[in-house]
């Protein structure tokens, strides 16, 4: 079992340091505890309670009433300092853990965020992150300091027994030690099962209250209230049972173990009564043994431990191994500035393998043409422009932009040459400026307020009283629909990359700042290569190409005369909006 934490081991290499110190003083604590009480009663207590046969000097009696303090300051100083460090190197592994887990998010593929709802994967990469790492840290401090404690312990029992009445005293008290494994082994079958249920049930109930939170309007237009809070209640409920199951077993175990000494007291009882054996070395011997359960049960809550903490690995490692489709190829091919011609070869693509959604497409389009993908809803036009970036791979075919499939290319290379305007662009709870700076790092105030201009947002941007610096709230929540298009829009303009994809991207705008936008675009299209996707033809008809889709397949290409006068399709669709208008 150990063995599966030991890839990540890596994550306490580099406090080694603080780590060995805090072993360091978690061992004389334990020395401390496991010995030094027992050796107390050994020494102490002959010399307080010898009788009056003997006086004490002053030095003598400050000696023996010295020892106590002594001990525990030593096991509270070095028990504290243990606690301490392992806490410190703790932060510090979960720190990296979770770095590491959301390191992996930004890089794995777009279908993996479709089967995973965002709820359990903010619960893997908080509660199972920390659960590694309460695991990890746990289990590299006790697995040095408990058994330093009991070598004390022991070691007190075989110098004692050995030199009162032999070999089988130590034999007899130590008889109970081995048995005390056994309540270990049962329980932490019964654990292993629950840990990793617990953890699931955690991310099922994190799940539900951030699908919540990102649909509170449609809770209240909806009435879902009673229904959330019954649905959260359930998961809630099923959580605690889980979690009680497993206490159920976990804290059987200390009970369980005491017992188990009990008997070995009782024996040792037993057998001390047989030989006449003085209190004095009796007590000795208890207390030494009794130091000796309290590792033997931390050792055996260390099993519950990693129990727990195999149950986060599991969970952590699902992502964490999860396959990163879509990467580069060790000689992938630098690109500075594209041309932008792309060529569609016999492309098919499905987001579920018995699904397809585009079927054997083959289109070219050359660099700089302006291309408008028209066509049913769910005819698979988002899908169609979301390859261009390598959002998705074909299933089978080919993309290729200037002639090379785009699966060599290097994939910020490749992204760095396509400004995407989504359906529905997110801002980052940042500024404006900020948010438009995202589309070239490097771009000057007065680029990034041209951008703005010219997408028809420098205007409203300044009627703010705080201009560009006004924050824009969690995924631009303070501002309209059709403000958030227009920054959408700036950033397009500020990349002023060869290839610009629009998917809707003037859906949300008026009439009014739709023509203004229109004129605006007109001036980005130039010499770029364009897919725009829009279901008002004011914008389509002007495009030099229209490819019309349906059903995942491409049933006519050419300029809107042609179509209109071939394609019935298309022109039902032209003509269904003209009537609409
Ligand atoms: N993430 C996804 N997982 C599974 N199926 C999907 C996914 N996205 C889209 N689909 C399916 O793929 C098909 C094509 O979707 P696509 O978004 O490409 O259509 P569209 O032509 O852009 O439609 P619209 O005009 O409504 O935006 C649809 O049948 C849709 O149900
Ligand atoms: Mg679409």
């Amino acid at each position: 079992m150990i063995r599966r934490f030991r890839p990540y081991i890596r994550y306490l290499q580099p406090h080694r340091g603080l780590l060995g110190l805090a072993i360091l003083c978690g061992i004389i604590a334990g020395v401390a505890s496991g010995a030094g009480l027992p050796l107390m009663i050994d020494r102490v207590f002959p010399v307080i309670f010898s009788g009056s046969a003997t006086v004490l000097s002053g030095w003598q009696l400050a000696g023996v009433m010295l020892w106590i303090p002594s001990v525990f300051l030593l096991r509270g100083v070095a028990g504290y300092l243990n606690t301490y460090f392992i806490q410190l190197v703790g932060t510090r592994v979960l720190e990296n853990i979770r770095l590491d887990f959301f390191r992996k998010l930004q890089v794995l593929p777009l279908s993996f965020f479709q089967k995973n709802s965002s709820g359990d994967l903010l619960s893997r990469g908080l509660a199972d992150a920390n659960q590694l790492q309460v695991t990890l840290t746990t289990v590299a401090n006790e697995i040095i300091r408990s058994p330093a404690t009991l070598i004390g312990a022991i070691s007190v029992i075989i110098w004692k027994a050995y030199q009162i009445e032999g070999v089988a005293l130590v034999l007899v008290t130590l008889a109970v030690v081995p048995l005390s494994v056994l309540p270990i082994r049962y329980i932490g079958k019964k654990l292993i099962k629950r840990a990793g249920q617990i953890q699931a049930e955690l991310g099922g109930v994190t799940t539900i209250f951030s699908e919540n939170l990102s649909a509170t309007k449609e809770v209240r237009a909806f009435s879902l209230e009673d229904r959330e809070v019954a649905r959260f209640g359930r998961a809630s409920q099923t959580l605690i049972r889980a979690q009680m199951k497993f206490l159920k077993y976990e804290k059987a175990l200390t009970p369980l173990i005491e017992i188990v000494s009990a008997v070995g007291i009782s024996f040792t009882l037993l057998y001390a009564y047989k030989v006449q054996l003085d209190q004095k070395t009796f007590t000795t011997l208890l207390l030494a043994l009794y130091a000796s359960y309290e590792p033997i049960k931390k050792l055996g809550s260390l099993n519950n431990e990693l129990k727990r903490g195999l149950g986060a690995l599991d969970r952590l490692e699902e992502i964490l191994q999860a396959p990163v489709a879509i990467i580069d190829s060790a000689d992938a091919l630098p690109l500075a500035r594209a041309h932008g011609a792309l060529a569609f070869t016999d492309v098919s693509f499905a987001y579920a393998t018995d699904e397809p959604v585009l079927q054997k497409i083959s289109v070219l389009i050359p660099a700089g043409t302006v291309c408008a993908l028209v066509g049913p809803s769910g005819a698979g036009k988002s899908t169609f422009a979301n390859l261009v970036p390598r959002f998705f791979d074909p299933v089978s075919g080919r993309v290729t932009l200037d002639g090379h499939d785009i699966r060599a290319i290097r994939l910020a290379d490749l992204r760095r040459n396509i400004a995407v305007v989504s359906q529905d662009p997110v801002l980052f709870n940042d500024t404006i400026y900020h948010n438009l700076l995202i589309a070239r790092p490097e771009a000057t105030r007065s680029e990034i307020e041209a951008a703005a201009g010219a997408a028809y947002a420098h205007e409203f941007i300044l009627s703010f009283p705080g201009g560009y610096e006004t924050l824009v709230g969690e995924r631009g929540a303070r501002l309209s629909g059709g403000q958030k298009q227009r920054l959408a829009l700036a950033r397009a303009f500020l990349r002023n990359a060869p290839i610009l994809i629009l998917d809707e991207a003037t859906s949300a705008l008026d009439s009014d700042s739709e023509a203004a936008i229109q004129l605006a675009l007109k001036q980005l299209v130039v010499g770029k290569t364009v897919l725009i996707i829009a279901h008002r033809f004011s914008t389509i008809r002007d495009a030099k190409t229209i490819i019309v889709f349906d059903h995942g397949n491409i049933v006519a290409t050419g300029p809107h005369p042609h179509l209109y006068a071939t394609n019935p399709l298309y022109r039902s669709l032209y003509e269904r909006q003209q009537g609409a208008t």
